[in-house]
C-alpha cells in the first residue's frame, strides 16, 4: 500500500490530496483562486504566484488532515513541475522539495498534462488507450501505449481550445472562465450560425480554433454594427457544436490510427456537456470504451497528480532535490 501526498499549482487552483494505490482518493483540497482574477478577465500570474505562497501551507495541512495520516504515514511527496506559469509552479514545487527533504520521502515530478490524463484511471481506465487533453493552456490528441509513455497524436497550431472557450465568452460579455458559461448558455441556444472549420482538419489531427473565434467576433461586430440584438445561447451553441464536432472527429481518427479500443478525455474541457455526450455516443457507434473523468478531476486538482504519481513511485523512478520547474516542457520523452 502507498499512500501519496501530492500538490499541484501550475495555474490559478492550489491543490493538496492524498490518493492511495493511485486510486483511493484520502483527500482532495482545492483552493480556486478564479473569482479574485475574474475582475481582470484571465488570471494575472504575479497575483496568482502570491495567492499560491499565501495557501499552501494550509492546503497540505488540510489535505493531510481530512486524509486522516500524519506526514510520518506518506509514502512519498508528489508535484507537477510542468508546464504552467512559472511562479506558481515554484511555489509548489518549493514546498514539495522541502517537504520530502525535511521529511525524508521520495519526491515524485509530475507533468501536468500526464496529471490530466491520469485522473482516467480514477475511473478504472489502464492503457492502452487513447487521450484528448483540451484545457485552457493544451489541445493536444495523446496515444498512451503504457503507463509513462506518450505520443502526440496531434495538438493545436495556435488556441487551446479552453483559450477559445474563455475568449468567445468575453466577446459576449458572459466573464470568467468561459468554458462553464457558454456550456450553460448553449443549452438553450440552436446552431444556426454557419462556422467555416479549418481544412487541415480533414488532413491531419492538428487543431485550429483562432479562426473559429475569430468568425464568432466578427459575427458579434457586424450585428452590433446593423444594430441587431445577438442571441447569446444561438452563439454559445453555434460555437460549442463547431469546436466539440472538431475535437471528437479527429480524437477519433486518433482511436483508429494507434489501433486502440478505449479512449477518454482530460483537462478542464472534458467538464463540457456537450464534448462528454458527442464522445460517448461516438464511441458507442465505433464499438470503444469511452472513460471521463468526475467533473471536479477535470479541471486542475491535486488527486490527478497522485494518481499519475503512483506509477512513478512503483517503478522508483523519483527525482532529485534539482529538479526544477519549467514553463514549457513536451509530454513525450
Ligand atoms: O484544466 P484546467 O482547469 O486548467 C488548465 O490546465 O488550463 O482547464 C481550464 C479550462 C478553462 O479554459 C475553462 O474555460 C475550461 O477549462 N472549462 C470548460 C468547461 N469547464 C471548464 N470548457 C468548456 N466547457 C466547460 N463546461
Ligand atoms: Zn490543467
Amino acid at each position: 500500500m502507498a499512500k501519496i501526498l501530492a500538490i499541484e499549482s501550475s495555474c490559478d487552483e492550489t491543490a493538496a490530496a492524498v490518493v492511495e494505490d493511485g486510486t483511493k482518493v484520502l483527500s482532495n483540497i482545492i483552493n480556486s483562486q478564479a473569482k479574485l482574477h475574474k475582475k481582470y478577465g484571465g488570471v494575472v500570474p504575479e497575483v496568482a504566484s502570491r495567492l499560491h505562497a499565501e495557501v499552501i501551507d494550509s492546503v497540505v495541512k488540510e489535505a493531510l488532515k481530512t486524509a486522516n495520516c500524519t506526514l510520518d504515514e506518506i509514502d512519498a511527496v508528489a508535484v507537477t513541475y510542468a508546464p504552467g506559469l512559472i511562479g506558481s509552479l515554484l511555489v509548489g514545487l518549493s514546498y514539495a522539495k522541502a517537504l520530502a527533504h525535511g521529511a525524508n520521502k521520495p519526491l515524485i515530478a509530475v507533468h501536468h498534462i500526464e496529471g490530466h490524463i491520469c485522473a482516467n484511471y480514477l475511473s478504472g481506465l489502464t492503457p492502452p488507450f487513447v487521450s484528448l487533453v483540451a484545457s485552457g493552456g493544451h489541445s493536444h490528441i495523446i496515444y498512451v501505449p503504457d503507463y509513462r509513455k506518450y505520443k502526440v497524436l496531434g495538438k493545436t497550431r495556435d488556441d487551446a481550445a479552453g483559450e477559445a472557450f474563455d475568449k468567445v465568452a468575453r466577446v459576449l460579455g458572459l466573464g470568467y472562465p468561459g468554458g462553464p458559461s457558454i456550456d450553460k448558455a448553449a443549452k438553450m441556444g440552436k446552431n444556426r450560425i454557419p462556422i467555416t472549420k479549418p481544412k487541415f482538419h480533414e488532413e491531419t489531427l492538428d487543431f485550429s480554433f483562432s479562426g473559429i473565434k475569430t468568425a464568432i467576433i466578427n459575427y458579434c461586430h457586424n450585428a452590433e454594427q446593423k444594430g441587431e440584438e445577438i442571441n447569446v445561447s444561438d452563439v454559445a451553441m453555434s460555437f460549442q457544436d463547431t469546436v466539440v464536432e472538431i475535437l471528437t472527429d479527429n480524437t477519433f481518427k486518433g482511436v483508429k490510427q494507434a489501433g486502440v479500443k478505449k479512449v477518454c478525455l482530460a483537462g478542464g474541457v472534458a467538464s463540457n456537456s456537450k464534448l462528454r455526450e458527442s464522445f460517448k455516443q461516438r464511441a458507442q457507434e465505433e464499438g470503444v470504451e469511452f472513460f471521463c473523468p468526475e467533473l471536479i478531476f477535470c479541471t486542475d486538482n491535486a488527486v490527478m497528480i497522485g494518481a499519475a504519481a503512483y506509477h512513478y513511485y512503483l517503478r522508483k523512478e523519483f527525482s532529485g532535490l534539482d529538479l526544477n520547474a519549467m514553463a514549457f516542457v513536451p509530454i513525450e520523452d
